[in-house]
């Protein structure tokens, strides 16, 4: 029986999604005056179609009261997911090989959060109903769900170019990998021979490169598999509304801001769009979107302006980037924009004194007239642009902390032999703050006290035969070696106070 569906048999990539954070989904439905999501310390979360699993290992160990399911059909995958759980020392994640079908027949407690990430559009039309009929019965009452998936019009251009690498990779049942290769040097043709296609849609050559560039697995689970389904926003609310959902927000942030993303007469053409599916269509044609990443909830409450204020001002903040390297641009579907220093400095270097919520910063002299609706922008915008993150509340922190520290620990150690897991777990922000590889190794010498950790990190790579490169050269000797890797430590030292804030160093 061939059980992959049309999926493709191949391991996927290791990240962590920071989407799929239950503190940024409670600011994200906040913001938008939405009580939904449970209490986030005893968060019980199932992720559908986990891939390899790291990012629900890591949530769960970052939520250690939390109870966290997930499941995906791949064994390789879940292999992987249980075996990271036992290293890490992580016990309240239970990680199923079953297909979604399977999984729904299973007795499973009642969630707070369902979540799925690069799912929804790389399946059948049968294990859509699959995962909807799992969250109609599964999900709590007030629970929300993340999903995300490809979505009109931002495919127009680039998806004959997925149906030409479908139509000319070969044999669907043989290995993907050549066939990706066999795909990629015919539509390479394309281009060589000047096609009217791709001389007209200029931007072809670009995203052409960067398939070449990723990694195969990627590419393979990206745009290989049989499903390919692109949908309209409508498209999708239709289908969970099966579920007794109701679309609540988008979590990608930064979207919540009209003013920097849209003209006036684009609002205006929004504001007169009664229809809340509509809306959000004409609002993917205006900012040509691609991906979506949105929040669904059953029975999502709306809150007063005052609860909403309230439950705002209380709530607590990090910043995971140091207010010198933050840009005071941003880029948004309007071009690049600047940031008002008189908001933007007195803000950042109010939350560069540690962790806090809106109502310190409220009160702190410097901030103070600012008011809430300057403050919740500014902290939109920092959130959105991943230079701060809201935070689990204060209360739990040292629970988790014990817990994230034993998760970290594992992960360093591998960081020794293996560059595929970039994140670590902030007791803080329940969710994961990425971390090179350098940058983990330095990191764990620290901890184990090495009088001199870039020498500790150049031998242990020079031993593995791991020489390092510099702006696309390889360095030959251990002096150039040893030179290189002290500039990125005293990058390193330079950035750890950012760790030390997030409760991992
Ligand atoms: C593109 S990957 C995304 C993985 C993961 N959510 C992430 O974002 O890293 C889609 C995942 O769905 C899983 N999947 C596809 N069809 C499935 C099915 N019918 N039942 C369970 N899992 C499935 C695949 O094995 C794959 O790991």
């Amino acid at each position: 029986m061939d059980w992959t569906e049309g999926y493709v048999d191949v391991g996927y990539t290791h990240d962590f999604y920071r989407e799929l954070t239950p503190a940024l989904h409670r600011f994200a439905l906040l913001s938008r005056g939405i009580d939904a999501g449970g209490d986030l310390d005893k968060i019980r979360y199932c992720e559908l179609g986990c891939g390899h699993g790291f990012s629900s290992v890591l949530l769960a160990a970052a939520h250690p009261d939390g109870e966290f399911h997930a499941n995906d059909f791949l064994p390789g995958h879940i292999a992987y997911a249980r075996k990271l759980a036992e290293d890490t020392g992580t016990t309240n994640i239970t990680l199923y090989d079953d297909a979604f079908d399977a999984f729904g027949q299973r007795d499973l407690p009642d969630f707070d959060i369902i979540a799925l990430h690069g799912v929804y559009t790389w399946v059948s039309e049968e294990n859509r109903r699959h995962i909807v009929d799992f969250i109609a019965r599964r999900l709590k009452v007030g629970g929300i769900v993340y999903i995300s998936y490809n979505c009109h019009p931002g495919w127009a251009t680039v998806r004959p170019l997925r149906d030409l690498m479908i139509m000319f990779s070969g044999n669907p049942t043989d290995p993907v990998l050549p066939r990706i290769d066999q795909a990629l040097a015919k539509i390479q043709l394309l281009f060589d021979t000047n096609s009217m296609y791709t001389r007209l849609n200029p931007m072809l050559k670009d995203r052409f490169d960067s398939i070449r560039k990723q990694a195969r697995s990627y590419v393979a689970h990206e745009y290989f598999n049989r499903d390919w389904t692109i949908f309209y926003h409508s498209d999708v609310a239709r289908e969970l509304r099966d579920a007794k959902l109701d679309f609540a927000t988008t979590v990608q942030l930064f979207d919540h801001l009209d003013n920097f993303n849209l003209t006036p007469e684009q609002q205006k053409l929004l504001s007169e769009t009664g229809n809340i599916d509509h809306r959000e269509v004409l609002r993917d044609f205006i900012m040509n979107r691609q991906f979506r990443r949105d929040l669904y909830a059953k029975g999502g409450l709306p809150l007063s302006a005052d609860d909403r204020n309230a439950r705002i001002a209380a709530m607590r903040f990090v910043l995971t980037t140091l207010p010198a390297d933050i840009s005071r641009n941003v880029l948004t579907t309007l071009g690049s924009l600047g940031l008002n220093a008189a908001v933007f400095d007195p803000v950042i270097a109010a939350f560069a004194k540690g962790p806090r919520t809106i109502a310190d910063v409220m009160d702190a002299d410097e901030t103070r007239a600012l008011g809430l609706p300057v403050i919740l922008e500014a902290v939109i915008i920092l959130v959105g642009n991943n230079h701060m993150q809201p935070c689990l509340p204060a209360a739990g922190d040292a629970a988790r902390a014990e817990r994230t520290a034993v998760f970290n620990t594992a992960i360093l150690e591998r960081a020794l032999n293996s560059n595929d897991l970039l994140f670590l777990a902030s007791p803080l922000t329940g969710g994961g703050f990425q971390l090179n590889r350098f940058d983990q190794m330095f990191l764990l010498a620290q901890q184990r006290n090495h009088k001199d950790p870039a020498a500790f990190v150049c031998d242990r790579l020079i031993a593995r035969n791991e020489g390092m490169v510099r702006d696309g050269k390889a360095l030959r000797t251990a002096e150039e070696n040893l030179a290189y890797l002290r500039e990125r430590y005293a990058d390193f030292q330079r950035r750890l106070p950012i760790l030390q804030q997030l409760g991992i160093a």
